[in-house]
Protein backbone atom coordinates (compact mmCIF):
# COMPACT_ATOMS: atom_id res chain seq x y z
CA UNK A 1 0.00 0.00 0.00
CA UNK A 2 1.36 3.15 -0.84
CA UNK A 3 -0.36 6.61 -0.23
CA UNK A 4 2.68 8.90 -1.08
CA UNK A 5 1.44 12.65 -1.45
CA UNK A 6 1.91 14.02 -5.06
CA UNK A 7 3.38 17.24 -3.13
CA UNK A 8 3.20 20.09 -6.22
CA UNK A 9 2.82 23.87 -5.94
CA UNK A 10 -0.30 24.81 -5.81
CA UNK A 11 -0.95 21.88 -3.46
CA UNK A 12 -3.88 19.36 -3.99
CA UNK A 13 -4.42 16.30 -2.16
CA UNK A 14 -6.96 15.16 -5.00
CA UNK A 15 -9.74 14.83 -2.66
CA UNK A 16 -12.57 12.86 -3.73
CA UNK A 17 -15.02 15.66 -5.75
CA UNK A 18 -17.39 15.97 -4.07
CA UNK A 19 -15.49 15.47 -0.60
CA UNK A 20 -15.02 18.29 2.01
CA UNK A 21 -11.45 17.43 1.38
CA UNK A 22 -11.81 18.47 -2.23
CA UNK A 23 -9.87 21.58 -3.05
CA UNK A 24 -12.09 24.76 -3.28
CA UNK A 25 -12.01 27.22 -5.93
CA UNK A 26 -10.09 30.24 -6.10
CA UNK A 27 -10.92 33.41 -4.10
CA UNK A 28 -9.01 36.34 -6.05
CA UNK A 29 -8.56 38.79 -2.78
CA UNK A 30 -6.21 41.15 -5.33
CA UNK A 31 -2.28 42.03 -4.28
CA UNK A 32 -3.10 44.69 -1.70
CA UNK A 33 -0.36 45.66 0.58
CA UNK A 34 -2.26 45.99 4.44
CA UNK A 35 -0.39 49.03 5.94
CA UNK A 36 1.46 47.61 9.31
CA UNK A 37 -0.36 50.26 11.68
CA UNK A 38 -3.30 47.74 11.61
CA UNK A 39 -1.01 45.82 14.00
CA UNK A 40 -0.10 48.62 16.25
CA UNK A 41 -2.42 51.72 16.23
CA UNK A 42 -4.54 52.34 18.56
CA UNK A 43 -6.95 53.99 16.25
CA UNK A 44 -7.24 50.76 14.51
CA UNK A 45 -7.94 49.18 17.53
CA UNK A 46 -10.54 51.43 18.29
CA UNK A 47 -11.84 50.53 14.94
CA UNK A 48 -11.87 47.15 15.68
CA UNK A 49 -14.12 47.75 18.74
CA UNK A 50 -16.64 49.86 17.22
CA UNK A 51 -16.51 47.21 14.12
CA UNK A 52 -15.54 44.45 13.95
CA UNK A 53 -16.01 42.86 17.59
CA UNK A 54 -19.72 44.32 18.34
CA UNK A 55 -20.65 42.96 15.06
CA UNK A 56 -18.72 39.58 14.43
CA UNK A 57 -20.10 35.98 16.17
CA UNK A 58 -17.59 35.08 18.39
CA UNK A 59 -16.90 31.87 19.49
CA UNK A 60 -17.72 32.22 23.24
CA UNK A 61 -17.72 28.61 24.60
CA UNK A 62 -18.30 24.60 24.24
CA UNK A 63 -21.40 23.02 24.95
CA UNK A 64 -19.61 20.20 27.23
CA UNK A 65 -18.56 22.59 29.73
CA UNK A 66 -22.27 23.60 31.03
CA UNK A 67 -24.38 20.48 30.88
CA UNK A 68 -26.63 20.94 33.33
CA UNK A 69 -29.30 23.79 34.01
CA UNK A 70 -27.71 26.21 36.18
CA UNK A 71 -24.16 25.72 34.42
CA UNK A 72 -22.26 28.59 33.34
CA UNK A 73 -19.32 29.94 32.53
CA UNK A 74 -17.65 33.74 31.29
CA UNK A 75 -16.21 34.89 28.73
CA UNK A 76 -13.70 37.81 29.02
CA UNK A 77 -13.24 39.86 25.22
CA UNK A 78 -11.34 42.92 25.63
CA UNK A 79 -12.84 44.88 28.10
CA UNK A 80 -16.25 43.22 27.58
CA UNK A 81 -17.35 40.14 29.78
CA UNK A 82 -20.32 37.83 28.94
CA UNK A 83 -22.10 35.02 30.93
CA UNK A 84 -23.12 31.84 28.88
CA UNK A 85 -25.89 29.98 31.22
CA UNK A 86 -27.78 26.67 30.32
CA UNK A 87 -31.40 27.18 31.32
CA UNK A 88 -33.70 25.25 32.72
CA UNK A 89 -35.36 24.22 29.12
CA UNK A 90 -31.38 23.29 28.01
CA UNK A 91 -31.23 26.13 25.97
CA UNK A 92 -28.28 28.09 26.44
CA UNK A 93 -28.51 32.08 26.90
CA UNK A 94 -25.95 34.59 26.96
CA UNK A 95 -26.19 37.95 28.68
CA UNK A 96 -23.50 41.39 29.94
CA UNK A 97 -21.80 40.16 32.89
CA UNK A 98 -22.96 43.55 34.02
CA UNK A 99 -25.23 44.56 36.63
CA UNK A 100 -27.92 47.13 35.24
CA UNK A 101 -28.21 49.08 38.35
CA UNK A 102 -24.50 50.22 38.96
CA UNK A 103 -22.55 48.29 36.88
CA UNK A 104 -20.76 45.63 38.89
CA UNK A 105 -19.53 42.13 37.63
CA UNK A 106 -22.16 39.96 37.59
CA UNK A 107 -20.58 36.69 37.97
CA UNK A 108 -17.06 36.05 39.10
CA UNK A 109 -16.32 32.68 38.38
CA UNK A 110 -14.83 31.65 35.27
CA UNK A 111 -16.86 28.19 35.33
CA UNK A 112 -19.97 27.16 38.04
CA UNK A 113 -23.22 26.70 38.16
CA UNK A 114 -26.21 29.22 39.88
CA UNK A 115 -30.27 28.74 40.79
CA UNK A 116 -29.86 32.67 40.34
CA UNK A 117 -27.26 35.22 40.25
CA UNK A 118 -27.08 37.98 42.92
CA UNK A 119 -25.04 41.52 42.41
CA UNK A 120 -22.16 41.82 45.31
CA UNK A 121 -21.95 45.13 45.40
CA UNK A 122 -26.20 45.69 46.61
CA UNK A 123 -27.77 42.54 46.09
CA UNK A 124 -30.00 43.18 43.44
CA UNK A 125 -31.01 38.78 42.35
CA UNK A 126 -31.33 37.69 38.76
CA UNK A 127 -32.48 34.47 37.32
CA UNK A 128 -31.05 32.25 34.98
CA UNK A 129 -32.72 33.37 32.26
CA UNK A 130 -31.60 36.95 33.19
CA UNK A 131 -35.06 38.50 34.34
CA UNK A 132 -34.67 40.54 37.50
CA UNK A 133 -36.44 38.80 40.48
CA UNK A 134 -35.19 40.90 43.14
CA UNK A 135 -34.43 44.67 44.25
CA UNK A 136 -32.73 44.85 47.67
CA UNK A 137 -35.13 47.72 49.83
CA UNK A 138 -37.17 48.14 46.51
CA UNK A 139 -39.59 50.76 48.81
CA UNK A 140 -35.98 53.59 48.20
CA UNK A 141 -36.63 53.96 44.79
CA UNK A 142 -38.94 55.95 42.48
CA UNK A 143 -40.89 53.11 41.27
CA UNK A 144 -40.62 54.86 37.62
CA UNK A 145 -36.86 54.71 37.57
CA UNK A 146 -37.09 50.74 38.04
CA UNK A 147 -40.42 50.49 36.35
CA UNK A 148 -38.96 48.47 33.34
CA UNK A 149 -37.87 45.49 35.33
CA UNK A 150 -34.35 45.91 34.13
CA UNK A 151 -33.08 42.43 34.34
CA UNK A 152 -29.37 40.90 32.82
CA UNK A 153 -28.61 42.36 29.56
CA UNK A 154 -28.98 39.81 27.05
CA UNK A 155 -26.84 38.98 23.59
CA UNK A 156 -27.43 36.84 21.25
CA UNK A 157 -26.75 33.20 21.77
CA UNK A 158 -26.15 30.18 18.95
CA UNK A 159 -24.98 27.08 18.72
CA UNK A 160 -22.71 25.51 15.61
CA UNK A 161 -21.85 21.80 15.96
CA UNK A 162 -21.13 21.47 19.77
CA UNK A 163 -19.53 25.45 19.83
CA UNK A 164 -21.15 28.33 21.51
CA UNK A 165 -21.05 31.52 19.76
CA UNK A 166 -22.51 35.14 20.69
CA UNK A 167 -23.46 38.58 19.11
CA UNK A 168 -23.66 41.74 20.16
CA UNK A 169 -25.47 42.75 17.26
CA UNK A 170 -29.26 42.13 17.18
CA UNK A 171 -28.56 42.95 13.18
CA UNK A 172 -25.85 40.67 12.31
CA UNK A 173 -27.05 37.71 10.28
CA UNK A 174 -27.77 34.28 11.49
CA UNK A 175 -24.91 32.28 12.76
CA UNK A 176 -25.74 29.35 10.58
CA UNK A 177 -25.38 31.88 7.44
CA UNK A 178 -22.27 33.65 8.79
CA UNK A 179 -20.18 30.87 9.66
CA UNK A 180 -18.66 30.45 5.88
CA UNK A 181 -18.17 26.45 6.47
CA UNK A 182 -20.16 23.90 4.31
CA UNK A 183 -22.42 22.15 6.15
CA UNK A 184 -20.95 19.09 7.74
CA UNK A 185 -17.59 20.57 7.79
CA UNK A 186 -17.55 20.94 11.89
CA UNK A 187 -20.43 18.65 12.66
CA UNK A 188 -19.09 15.45 11.23
CA UNK A 189 -16.55 15.43 14.22
CA UNK A 190 -19.18 15.46 16.90
CA UNK A 191 -17.44 18.04 19.17
CA UNK A 192 -20.76 17.71 21.54
CA UNK A 193 -19.27 14.99 22.52
CA UNK A 194 -15.61 16.03 23.49
CA UNK A 195 -14.26 17.58 26.65
CA UNK A 196 -11.78 20.40 27.26
CA UNK A 197 -9.33 18.30 28.53
CA UNK A 198 -6.23 21.16 28.87
CA UNK A 199 -7.26 25.08 28.46
CA UNK A 200 -3.96 27.51 28.98
CA UNK A 201 -4.43 31.27 28.71
CA UNK A 202 -1.50 33.30 27.99
CA UNK A 203 -0.73 36.89 27.50
CA UNK A 204 1.70 37.90 24.37
CA UNK A 205 3.53 40.98 23.44
CA UNK A 206 1.91 41.20 20.24
CA UNK A 207 -1.47 42.81 18.40
CA UNK A 208 -3.83 40.04 18.04
CA UNK A 209 -3.82 39.49 14.71
CA UNK A 210 0.45 39.23 14.49
CA UNK A 211 -0.56 36.19 16.42
CA UNK A 212 -3.27 34.33 14.66
CA UNK A 213 -1.29 35.64 11.17
CA UNK A 214 1.38 32.98 12.52
CA UNK A 215 -0.70 30.01 13.13
CA UNK A 216 -2.80 30.48 9.87
CA UNK A 217 0.21 29.38 7.48
CA UNK A 218 2.61 26.83 7.29
CA UNK A 219 4.92 28.61 5.59
CA UNK A 220 7.05 29.34 8.52
CA UNK A 221 7.21 25.62 9.30
CA UNK A 222 10.52 24.88 8.08
CA UNK A 223 12.29 27.87 9.36
CA UNK A 224 10.72 28.13 13.02
CA UNK A 225 9.81 24.20 13.65
CA UNK A 226 12.08 22.22 11.32
CA UNK A 227 11.69 19.10 13.59
CA UNK A 228 8.11 19.08 12.49
CA UNK A 229 9.72 18.03 8.91
CA UNK A 230 10.41 14.52 9.54
CA UNK A 231 6.79 14.02 10.06
CA UNK A 232 4.35 16.43 8.27
CA UNK A 233 4.51 18.95 4.43
CA UNK A 234 5.14 22.16 4.81
CA UNK A 235 2.94 22.78 1.80
CA UNK A 236 -0.42 23.11 2.72
CA UNK A 237 -3.91 22.58 0.59
CA UNK A 238 -5.45 26.22 1.37
CA UNK A 239 -9.53 26.73 1.04
CA UNK A 240 -11.08 29.93 1.24
CA UNK A 241 -15.11 29.67 2.08
CA UNK A 242 -17.05 32.85 2.39
CA UNK A 243 -17.15 35.64 5.47
CA UNK A 244 -13.69 35.07 6.06
CA UNK A 245 -14.02 31.44 6.63
CA UNK A 246 -10.96 29.48 5.56
CA UNK A 247 -8.75 26.00 6.21
CA UNK A 248 -5.40 24.67 5.42
CA UNK A 249 -4.84 20.55 5.38
CA UNK A 250 -1.70 20.06 6.20
CA UNK A 251 -0.64 16.75 5.63
CA UNK A 252 0.53 14.25 8.50
CA UNK A 253 2.71 10.95 8.07
CA UNK A 254 4.65 12.27 5.80
CA UNK A 255 8.39 13.86 5.28
CA UNK A 256 8.09 17.21 3.81
CA UNK A 257 9.14 17.40 0.23
CA UNK A 258 12.54 19.44 1.22
CA UNK A 259 13.86 16.43 3.00
CA UNK A 260 15.73 14.17 0.52
CA UNK A 261 15.43 10.96 2.23
CA UNK A 262 11.74 10.36 1.72
CA UNK A 263 12.16 6.21 2.48
CA UNK A 264 13.46 5.11 5.55
CA UNK A 265 10.88 5.56 8.56
CA UNK A 266 12.26 6.91 11.36
CA UNK A 267 11.22 8.09 14.65
CA UNK A 268 8.27 10.50 14.35
CA UNK A 269 6.89 8.71 12.11
CA UNK A 270 6.74 5.66 14.00
CA UNK A 271 5.23 7.43 17.11
CA UNK A 272 2.29 8.56 15.04
CA UNK A 273 1.80 5.04 14.03
CA UNK A 274 2.23 4.33 17.91
CA UNK A 275 -0.28 6.43 18.42
CA UNK A 276 -3.17 4.91 15.95
CA UNK A 277 -2.24 1.68 17.84
CA UNK A 278 -0.42 -0.17 15.51
CA UNK A 279 2.18 -2.80 17.02
CA UNK A 280 5.83 -2.45 15.86
CA UNK A 281 5.75 -5.52 13.66
CA UNK A 282 2.79 -4.03 11.41
CA UNK A 283 5.69 -1.02 10.39
CA UNK A 284 6.14 -0.82 7.06
CA UNK A 285 9.41 -0.58 5.17
CA UNK A 286 9.29 2.91 3.31
CA UNK A 287 7.97 6.63 4.93
CA UNK A 288 5.86 6.69 1.76
CA UNK A 289 3.57 3.81 2.76
CA UNK A 290 3.26 5.25 6.63
CA UNK A 291 0.07 7.54 5.79
CA UNK A 292 -1.86 4.53 4.13
CA UNK A 293 -0.98 2.13 7.02
CA UNK A 294 -2.10 4.72 9.68
CA UNK A 295 -5.53 5.45 7.68
CA UNK A 296 -6.19 1.42 7.51
CA UNK A 297 -5.24 1.34 11.60
CA UNK A 298 -7.95 4.32 12.26
CA UNK A 299 -10.53 3.31 10.11
CA UNK A 300 -10.39 -0.43 11.85
CA UNK A 301 -10.14 0.67 15.06
CA UNK A 302 -13.27 2.92 14.98
CA UNK A 303 -15.21 0.41 13.37
CA UNK A 304 -13.96 -1.93 16.18
CA UNK A 305 -15.09 0.52 18.49
CA UNK A 306 -18.80 1.40 17.11
CA UNK A 307 -17.71 4.78 16.43
CA UNK A 308 -20.02 5.27 13.17
CA UNK A 309 -19.28 9.29 12.88
CA UNK A 310 -15.98 7.87 11.07
CA UNK A 311 -17.45 6.59 7.91
CA UNK A 312 -18.17 10.06 7.49
CA UNK A 313 -14.53 11.37 7.20
CA UNK A 314 -12.22 11.03 4.25
CA UNK A 315 -9.47 8.65 4.61
CA UNK A 316 -6.74 12.18 4.46
CA UNK A 317 -9.22 13.39 6.80
CA UNK A 318 -8.37 10.60 9.11
CA UNK A 319 -4.76 11.53 9.60
CA UNK A 320 -4.24 15.04 8.45
CA UNK A 321 -4.52 18.27 10.18
CA UNK A 322 -7.57 20.25 9.08
CA UNK A 323 -6.84 23.40 10.05
CA UNK A 324 -9.64 25.89 10.07
CA UNK A 325 -10.04 29.08 10.28
CA UNK A 326 -13.48 30.96 11.86
CA UNK A 327 -13.61 34.59 11.00
CA UNK A 328 -12.81 37.20 13.13
CA UNK A 329 -10.29 35.45 15.81
CA UNK A 330 -10.96 31.67 15.80
CA UNK A 331 -8.78 28.53 14.81
CA UNK A 332 -9.58 24.94 14.81
CA UNK A 333 -7.21 22.23 14.42
CA UNK A 334 -9.72 19.34 13.73
CA UNK A 335 -8.62 15.92 14.15
CA UNK A 336 -11.18 12.91 14.72
CA UNK A 337 -9.52 12.15 17.93
CA UNK A 338 -9.83 15.90 19.41
CA UNK A 339 -9.94 19.36 18.63
CA UNK A 340 -7.43 21.85 19.28
CA UNK A 341 -9.90 25.60 19.65
CA UNK A 342 -7.28 28.34 19.62
CA UNK A 343 -8.74 31.81 20.34
CA UNK A 344 -6.77 35.01 19.84
CA UNK A 345 -8.27 37.49 22.35
CA UNK A 346 -7.65 41.31 22.16
CA UNK A 347 -6.25 43.39 24.99
CA UNK A 348 -8.76 45.60 26.88
CA UNK A 349 -6.37 48.45 25.97
CA UNK A 350 -3.11 47.54 24.51
CA UNK A 351 -3.05 47.12 20.93
CA UNK A 352 0.40 45.66 20.95
CA UNK A 353 -0.96 42.51 23.80
CA UNK A 354 -3.70 39.70 23.24
CA UNK A 355 -4.59 36.48 24.92
CA UNK A 356 -3.63 32.94 23.48
CA UNK A 357 -6.56 31.28 24.75
CA UNK A 358 -5.61 27.25 24.07
CA UNK A 359 -8.23 24.44 24.85
CA UNK A 360 -7.79 20.97 23.73
CA UNK A 361 -10.96 19.16 23.24
CA UNK A 362 -10.52 15.39 23.28
CA UNK A 363 -13.49 12.24 22.28
CA UNK A 364 -12.84 10.02 25.46
CA UNK A 365 -12.85 6.43 24.24
CA UNK A 366 -12.97 3.71 27.00
CA UNK A 367 -10.21 1.51 25.15
CA UNK A 368 -6.69 0.80 25.91
CA UNK A 369 -5.63 1.52 22.45
CA UNK A 370 -7.72 4.40 22.66
CA UNK A 371 -4.97 7.04 23.61
CA UNK A 372 -4.39 10.56 23.43
CA UNK A 373 -1.85 10.72 20.36
CA UNK A 374 1.48 12.51 21.42
CA UNK A 375 0.97 15.13 19.39
CA UNK A 376 -1.34 17.06 21.16
CA UNK A 377 1.40 17.95 23.47
CA UNK A 378 -0.47 17.14 26.74
CA UNK A 379 1.28 16.95 30.04
CA UNK A 380 1.83 13.69 31.89
CA UNK A 381 -0.94 12.79 33.27
CA UNK A 382 -3.88 14.84 32.02
CA UNK A 383 -6.82 13.39 32.91
CA UNK A 384 -8.64 12.66 29.68
CA UNK A 385 -11.75 11.00 30.75
CA UNK A 386 -13.88 14.89 30.50
CA UNK A 387 -15.28 13.85 33.97
CA UNK A 388 -13.44 17.11 35.73
CA UNK A 389 -13.39 20.29 33.79
CA UNK A 390 -9.51 21.75 34.11
CA UNK A 391 -9.25 25.11 35.28
CA UNK A 392 -7.82 28.08 33.37
CA UNK A 393 -4.43 28.10 33.70
CA UNK A 394 -3.52 31.43 33.33
CA UNK A 395 0.15 32.53 32.77
CA UNK A 396 0.87 36.15 32.59
CA UNK A 397 2.94 38.23 30.11
CA UNK A 398 6.78 37.13 29.16
CA UNK A 399 6.37 33.89 30.68
CA UNK A 400 6.41 30.84 29.35
CA UNK A 401 2.86 28.88 29.28
CA UNK A 402 4.79 25.04 28.24
CA UNK A 403 2.53 23.97 25.59
CA UNK A 404 4.78 22.08 24.46
CA UNK A 405 7.94 22.67 21.78
CA UNK A 406 6.18 23.97 18.71
CA UNK A 407 3.99 26.23 20.68
CA UNK A 408 7.05 27.23 22.59
CA UNK A 409 8.91 28.57 19.66
CA UNK A 410 6.08 30.29 17.92
CA UNK A 411 6.06 32.05 21.38
CA UNK A 412 9.77 33.35 20.94
CA UNK A 413 8.71 34.33 17.33
CA UNK A 414 5.73 36.42 17.63
CA UNK A 415 6.84 39.11 19.83
CA UNK A 416 9.58 39.96 17.83
CA UNK A 417 7.38 40.59 14.93
CA UNK A 418 5.17 42.43 16.43
CA UNK A 419 8.18 45.06 16.92
CA UNK A 420 9.47 44.72 13.63
CA UNK A 421 6.10 45.93 12.43
CA UNK A 422 6.40 49.46 14.02
CA UNK A 423 9.62 50.12 12.28
CA UNK A 424 9.69 52.55 9.74
CA UNK A 425 11.22 50.43 7.41
CA UNK A 426 8.93 47.53 7.23
CA UNK A 427 6.03 49.03 4.73
CA UNK A 428 3.47 46.01 5.32
CA UNK A 429 3.31 41.99 4.62
CA UNK A 430 4.13 40.49 1.05
CA UNK A 431 1.97 37.42 1.59
CA UNK A 432 2.72 34.39 -0.77
CA UNK A 433 -0.14 32.19 -1.64
CA UNK A 434 1.01 30.20 0.69
CA UNK A 435 -0.43 32.17 3.00
CA UNK A 436 -3.51 32.82 1.00
CA UNK A 437 -5.27 32.92 4.63
CA UNK A 438 -3.84 35.55 5.97
CA UNK A 439 -5.34 37.92 2.93
CA UNK A 440 -8.69 36.48 2.94
CA UNK A 441 -9.15 37.21 6.92
CA UNK A 442 -7.53 40.50 6.38
CA UNK A 443 -9.74 41.09 3.61
CA UNK A 444 -13.11 40.32 5.49
CA UNK A 445 -11.65 42.57 8.69
CA UNK A 446 -11.36 45.63 5.99
CA UNK A 447 -15.23 44.56 4.87
CA UNK A 448 -15.99 44.74 8.51
CA UNK A 449 -14.25 48.65 9.14
CA UNK A 450 -15.33 49.83 5.41
CA UNK A 451 -12.32 49.98 3.54
S1 LIG B 1 -24.40 47.33 41.18
FE1 LIG B 1 -25.46 45.48 41.27
S2 LIG B 1 -26.86 45.75 42.86
FE2 LIG B 1 -25.85 47.61 42.74
FE1 LIG C 1 4.38 28.17 14.38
Amino acid sequence: MSSRINVRWPMDLDGPRESLEAKQPEIDNGLDVVHPSRYTSREFMEREWQHLWPRAWLLAGVVSDIPEPGDYFTYEHGHESFIVVRQQDMGIKAFYNVCPHRGNRIAHAEFSNAESFTCSFHGWNFATDGELRDITEENTFNPKLIAHRPGLNEVRCDLAAGLIFINMDPKAPELADAIGLPPGYLENYQIEKMHVVHHVRSEWRANWKTGIDAFYETYHLPYVHPQTQTVMEDYSQIDLYPNGAHRMIVPFGTKAHAIADDESVDDGLRGMMIDAGIEPEGFPQRASEVRGVIQAAKRERAERLGLDHYDKFTDGQLIDSWTTGVFPNVQLGMHPEGVFIMRFMPHPTDPERFFYDNMILFRYVDDPDYTVPAWMGLPEGTDVTGTVRPEITHVPVDVRPELGEVLNQDIDLVPVVQKGMRSRGFRGPLWSELEGRLRHYHKELDRYLGE
